[in-house]
């Protein structure tokens, strides 16, 4: 079995952030998404994978490299436009050939690999299996219906009245039939070719498409929010270690993790936490539920439940939570309790003020 990862799309919801660069390369405790969905895969056996990329490619090929950092084998597809996840299997199917093959959405982090999924759907070879979760609010998801036997009935994409609570996590396995079901679908209403029809498609056609439903924890790190839970739940399973300074003055509590290369002084650090290498932080306190990522700088503040990227800054702020802040980004203090709020900000940026 070969494995589809997608790592294009727009990414919309993760603007501003990917105007700049991937959505799958966004970090989780200060490892790229994707790198958990190629782990994920390696760990499942599979050794051919495709990686479909659009315009932030350049990016992905330098943080995922040939693959052997996994012991997987690396293709890098190109997807000219993010038409769609069925477009992109359109796109790699002379990769694919005529090979049973895992379709894994690269900004879906699940907990658990795909090891067990990847072995039944080997075993029963079902035209395609899909992995379902039950959500509290299934009318933003792809919904399925499924029978006592597990065999899918329908998909309803984003539907007003699910007929069921269990919504589609990011990964599927498939036979080479669904390359028929893929020329034969038209664009949705949205100008993309839906996944969800294209199994339809074969669900129509009488091919068996099997589900299996899972509860362990799953996220599709599509918007900021979700990301700080993906970020929060991994951190949760993290091992503390300290491989950089800590001076006398500062206070570690719970599980911390300090890359060898940064440095804490007179700081308080709530784990779970993870600080990357050449990191400085002075005189704060950081955590929980915090990533804080190489070549940042927290300086006189306070930041929990938050993610920073490489090289961010954060100067006298004296509370910041739930934020995601971008690379080389600095927040600073404003001389004086402020009259008016003075902002520098990008294209499509979200900032939330206290008046
Ligand atoms: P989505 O998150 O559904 O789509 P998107 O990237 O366009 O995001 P947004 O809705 O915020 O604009 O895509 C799921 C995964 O599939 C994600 O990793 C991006 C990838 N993808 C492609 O590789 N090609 C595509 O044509 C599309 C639509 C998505």
């Amino acid at each position: 079995m070969k494995a589809l990862v997608l790592a294009g799309g727009t990414g919309s919801r993760l603007r501003p952030f990917t105007h700049t660069s991937a959505k799958q390369l966004l970090p989780i405790a200060n490892r790229p998404v994707v790198h958990y969905a190629l782990q994920a895969i390696a760990d499942a056996g599979i050794e051919e994978v495709g990686v479909v990329v659009g315009h932030h490619g350049d990016d992905v090929r330098r943080a995922v490299g040939d693959g052997s950092a996994f012991g997987l084998s690396i293709a890098y597809l190109n997807q000219p436009r993010p038409l769609g996840l069925a477009h992109a299997v359109a796109v790699a199917r002379p990769f694919l050939a005529d090979d049973d093959f895992l379709l894994y959405l690269g900004d879906n982090h699940l907990e658990d690999g795909v090891a067990g999924f990847v072995r039944r759907a080997a075993a029963q070879r079902d035209a395609a299996r899909l992995l379902l979760t039950p959500v509290p609010d299934p009318t933003a998801f792809g919904v399925a219906e499924v029978d006592d036997d597990g065999v899918v009935r329908r998909l309803e994409e984003k539907p007003e009245r699910p007929r069921s609570d269990l919504a589609l996590v990011g990964v599927y396995a498939f036979t080479p039939a669904v390359h028929e079901a893929v020329r034969a679908i038209r664009p949705s209403g949205r100008g993309e070719l839906e996944i969800t029809h294209a199994v339809q498609w074969m669900i129509d056609r009488g091919l068996r498409v099997r589900a299996e439903t899972t509860t362990r924890p799953w996220r599709d790190t599509g918007s900021v929010e979700d990301l700080l839970e993906a970020n929060r739940h991994v951190l949760d399973r993290m091992e503390g270690r300290v491989d950089g300074k800590v001076d006398p003055h500062s206070v570690l509590v719970g599980r911390v993790r300090i890359a060898d290369g940064a440095v804490v002084r007179g700081s308080r650090i709530v784990g779970p936490v993870v600080v990357g290498a050449g990191t400085v932080i002075n005189n704060s306190s950081v955590g929980p539920y915090t990533a804080i990522a190489e070549d940042c700088r927290i300086e006189d503040s306070a930041i929990e439940f938050s993610v920073l990227l490489q090289g961010a800054c954060v100067e006298g702020a004296a509370r910041i939570e739930r934020s995601l802040i971008g690379r080389e980004a600095v927040v600073t203090a404003a001389p004086r309790p402020p009259q008016a709020h003075r902002l520098v900000l990008g294209d499509h940026s979200k900032v939330q003020l206290t008046s």
